[in-house]
C-alpha cells in the first residue's frame, strides 16, 4: 500500500502545495491534501496542529507543511505529541531529519525557498531512511 503523506499550509503556500502534491502523487505516494484552498488569509497554527493530528493519529505516515517561513507551522506541528517536524531549506537537512532525528514531518518556507529546491527537499526527505541505533536512543529522550 502506498506511504499516505498528508500536507498541508497556510495562505502563503496557496501556488506551492498543488505542485508537491502532483509531485509526490506521481512518484507513487497518496496525498491527503487537507487544504485550505483559498488564498484568504488564515492561521498557520491550525493547519500545522490538523496535519500533525493526522500523523500522530496514525491515518498518515508523514506530513509536508508550509507557509511563509516554515517555521510557524512547523512549531505548531511540533506541539502535538509524537511529532517531529523540522524546517528544511537545504537536501542535506531534509536528509538527515529522517536519518538521525526519524522526523515524520518536513516544514519549508515557501518565501524561503523557490519550487525545484522545494521539490528536491521532498525528495531528499521522503528517499531517506531513519538509521536507528544510537540515533533511535537520542530519538527516545525527545519523546520523554
Ligand atoms: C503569514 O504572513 C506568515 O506569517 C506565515 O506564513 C509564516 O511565515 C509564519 O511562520
Amino acid at each position: 500500500m502506498a506511504t499516505r503523506i498528508v500536507l498541508s499550509s497556510d495562505h502563503a503556500a496557496l501556488d506551492l502545495r498543488p505542485k508537491i502534491a502532483a509531485h509526490i502523487q506521481a512518484l507513487g505516494y497518496e496525498v491527503v491534501d487537507i487544504g485550505p484552498t483559498t488564498s484568504e488569509s488564515t492561521h498557520y497554527p491550525k493547519h500545522g496542529q490538523a496535519a500533525a493530528e493526522r500523523v500522530a493519529s496514525g491515518d498518515c505516515e508523514l506530513g509536508i507543511i508550509l507557509c511563509g517561513t516554515g517555521q510557524g507551522i512547523m512549531m505548531a506541528a511540533n506541539k502535538v505529541p509524537g511529532i517531529r517536524c523540522g524546517v528544511c531549506m537545504d537536501t542535506f537537512s531534509a536528509r538527515m531529519i529522517r536519518e538521525h532525528n526519524n522526523a515524520n514531518m518536513l516544514s519549508m518556507g515557501v518565501r524561503v525557498v523557490g519550487e525545484g529546491l522545494a521539490l528536491d527537499i521532498v525528495d531528499a526527505f521522503l528517499n531517506a531512511k531513519f538509521e536507528g541505533g544510537r540515533h533511535a536512543t537520542r530519538v527516545d529522550m525527545i519523546e520523554g
